[in-house]
């Protein structure tokens, strides 16, 4: 662990718990998030990355626990914090959630509370962990929302969330998220519903915060131009495990893994011209109740042999570039794309 490290997580496995079944969502997941990086987490729909979200921060749903694996965060106020073994709605967890660490959910209805405005929501959140006088509140509040592009911010601010539009309210959830100047942002598709130009504003926003507080950030999404655009590092996860991760030039350029090599050729990949051939992905993502032996990938990998029947392990294929792929040399090697 170096002294950058502000988030660890360490073999974590959250699994769900439904009709005697149990749904292995996150299967031994290892990474770590840095001070004034960002980490991006790639991977198709239902693979892991909000499940992995919402157990760093302490917002799991009943149904489903931590079964195993640590999540430590290295906090200036408090030290080293085992957040797997707080209490969700303890005293510890709720003074470092929306302060030192801020989410913005893929879905904002999940942070807005419908009976009370949005203005109101976001000076609460200032008042709890900033603690700046009420005046100065409703100024940073109405500055928050002029910041995210909403138009007459302090007419806005006054109204309640059924009463803006989704985008608008995906980005009234943006603001508080980033109100208190988190050290952490954890950011679950956080711009998938809006206009490409607001979209640009809020990654811009994002970057300040990183350049001025050091912010760290965890950045789910789906869009690979994103990825290019913001990422330091890449986590490519499928069906619960992350099963390559890098710098952004390892994996976006070396790519070891044959699901990160599919990812890539699905979507069109800025600067590469009108010619590209795309490929979606062969099949689809299996049902987390009946799932491959061995190597999840296995029957939709163009690579995979017998000896995939037995899970890979995580190898290190580059200085700071690692995968869970028996056939990751070949992979490198392989010819086109
Ligand atoms: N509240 C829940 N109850 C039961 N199962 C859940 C719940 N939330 C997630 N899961 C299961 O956990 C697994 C991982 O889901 P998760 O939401 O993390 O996917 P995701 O990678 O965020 O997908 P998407 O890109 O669609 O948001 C899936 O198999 C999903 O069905
Ligand atoms: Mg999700």
């Amino acid at each position: 662990m170096d002294k950058d490290t502000i988030i660890e997580v360490k073999n974590l496995k959250t699994f769900f718990y439904t009709n005697q079944r149990c749904n292995k969502a996150i299967n031994g997941v290892s990474f770590s998030v840095k001070r004034g990086k960002t980490l991006c987490i790639v991977g198709e729909s239902g693979c892991g990355k909000s499940v992995t979200a919402s157990s760093i921060m302490g917002l799991l749903p009943k149904l489903s626990r931590i079964e195993e694996g640590e999540i430590n965060y290295y906090s200036e106020r408090h030290g080293k914090l085992r957040i797997d073994q707080l209490e969700q709605n303890g005293p510890t967890m709720r003074s470092i959630r929306g302060g030192e660490i801020a989410m913005i959910f893929q879905d904002p209805m999940t942070a807005l509370n419908p009976v009370f405005t949005v203005g109101g929501q976001i000076g609460e959140n200032l008042k709890y962990h900033a603690k700046i006088t009420a005046r100065k509140i409703r100024k940073k509040t109405v500055d928050l929302l002029s910041d995210m592009g909403i138009p007459a911010p302090e007419q806005r601010a006054k109204e309640f969330p059924h009463q803006f539009s989704g985008g608008m309210r995906q980005r009234a959830m943006i603001a508080m998220a980033m109100s208190c100047n988190p050290r952490v942002l954890i950011a679950d598709e956080p711009t998938t519903a809006l206009d490409v130009t607001i979209q640009a504003q809020i990654f811009e926003l994002m970057e300040t915060l990183k350049k001025d507080y050091g912010t760290a950030i965890m950045l789910i999404t789906h869009d690979m131009g994103v990825v290019t655009e913001l990422a330091d590092d890449v986590a490519v996860m499928y069906m619960g495990n992350i099963v390559e991760s890098g710098t952004v030039e390892d994996v976006l350029h070396r790519p070891a893994h044959p699901y990160t090599r599919a990812l890539l050729s699905s979507i069109p990949v800025l600067g590469k011209g009108k010619q590209q051939e795309l490929e979606p992905i062969k099949g689809s993502t299996p049902d987390p109740y009946d799932r491959p032996v061995g190597c999840q990938f296995q029957p939709r990998c163009d690579f995979a042999t017998d000896k995939c029947g037995t899970a890979p392990v995580e190898e290190s294929c580059g200085e700071t570039h690692s995968v869970m792929c028996w056939y990751y040399r070949e992979v490198m090697n392989h010819e086109g794309k």
